[in-house]
């Protein structure tokens, strides 16, 4: 696992693209490179398989993206890239990530659920969608020791 570079731009964007019903565009993630956020990827025999990008807030820290190769999904590649965030996060004094999923990513939220989020708020109208809008899910994880602890990778 390493920092994302802007040479890594075109390789996350197949993967999100790929992967994320409504993707980041490359302004979204060379913004993310450029505003200091903790980018991230993952490689496997060279090749770029996971990414995911931590915006800190104070003693919090935002979920923005965070994305696993359409053919390496359920191999705990997702766990081991968001523990790894968390770590950072825990380390460097923020105490709680939180993150907004669309109400239709059902998968991300079963997901999230089993990496320790829980559910705190909703925000209406918060993506755009082919049918105009539709809410975000506010969910949170404290960076406690049970939490911290649920990967194994
Ligand atoms: C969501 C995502 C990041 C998860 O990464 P992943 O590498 O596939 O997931 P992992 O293998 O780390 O999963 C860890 C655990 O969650 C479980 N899990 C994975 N996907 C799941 C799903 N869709 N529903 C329920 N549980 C799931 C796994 O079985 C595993 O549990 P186990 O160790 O007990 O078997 C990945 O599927 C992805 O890129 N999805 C598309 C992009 C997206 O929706 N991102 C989130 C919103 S930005």
């Amino acid at each position: 696992m390493r920092s994302m570079g802007l040479a890594d731009v075109d390789a996350v964007l197949a993967i999100e693209q790929a992967v994320q019903p409504y993707p980041w565009t490359r302004g979204n993630f060379s913004d993310a490179l450029s505003g200091g956020y903790r980018c991230m990827v993952d490689e496997a025999g060279g090749v770029i398989v996971s990414y995911a990008v931590l915006m800190p807030v104070l003693d919090e820290a935002e979920l923005l993206t965070i994305g696993v190769a359409a053919s390496r999904q359920r191999q705990g590649l997702g766990r081991t890239m968001l523990a790894a965030q968390m770590r950072w996060a825990s380390a460097n004094n923020m105490r709680r990530i939180f993150l907004e999923v669309r109400v239709s990513n059902l998968p991300a939220i079963a997901w999230y659920r089993k990496t320790g989020f829980i559910e705190i708020g909703a925000r209406r109208g918060y993506y755009r969608n082919a049918q105009g809008c539709e809410d975000a899910l506010v969910m949170a994880c404290d960076l406690i020791d049970e939490n911290l602890g649920r990967d194994h990778g």
